[in-house]
């Protein structure tokens, strides 16, 4: 366990979200998948406990900037969300989410989806709050990193 202060790596900050697809969560199609929006609440739970993981207090959701679907889900598949923070600025932090199906029947897994996000901590009056900065150990933190840096970038200019 980390002091909330304590610089921290992406896997300190990683949260799980799983759940089981039922009926209800599905769309209207001939052939139903489970709603994208369903998947996108999940998501934004699961970066949102990360994030506070990362901060060690509240956040709240400033951009949910890119969700891929890729394949559907189908009701009775297991989704599980895992996420991470990838890069920080002063009172902002970058999540990616990565979704997974599974089939329980087969136990077959799909990747099924790759979601970034960002947040931003705030302080016990809701006002930006700094957080911890981010220690980087890994290949794939340093890409991670690097991509969340550019997407910073060209969100803040416009693009
Ligand atoms: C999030 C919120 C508190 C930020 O307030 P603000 O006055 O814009 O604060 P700031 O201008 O200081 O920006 C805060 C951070 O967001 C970053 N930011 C702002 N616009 C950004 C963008 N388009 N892309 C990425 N980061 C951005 C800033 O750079 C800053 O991060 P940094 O300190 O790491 O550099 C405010 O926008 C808010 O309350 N939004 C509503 C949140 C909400 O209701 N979410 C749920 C949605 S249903």
């Amino acid at each position: 366990m980390t002091s909330p202060a304590a610089t921290r790596t992406p896997r300190d900050s990683e949260a799980i979200v799983a759940d089981l697809m039922m009926p209800h969560q599905a769309n209207g199609l001939k052939q139903p998948s489970v709603f994208g929006g369903v998947i996108m609440g999940m998501v934004d739970r699961c970066a949102a406990l990360a994030a506070m993981r990362h901060s060690g207090g509240q956040v709240t959701t400033l951009s949910i900037d890119r969700i891929l679907f890729k394949e559907p889900i189908r009701v009775g598949e297991m989704v599980e969300i895992r996420s991470r923070v990838v890069f920080v600025g002063r009172t902002s932090m970058a999540v990616v989410a990565q979704v997974y199906a599974e089939n329980m029947s087969t136990g077959v897994r799909r990747h099924t989806n790759e979601c970034w996000l960002t947040f931003v901590h705030l302080d016990e009056h809701g006002q930006p709050a700094t957080v911890p900065p981010l220690k980087v150990e890994t290949a794939e933190d340093r890409h991670m990193h690097d991509l969340a840096a550019k997407r910073r970038e060209q969100a803040l200019a416009g693009g």
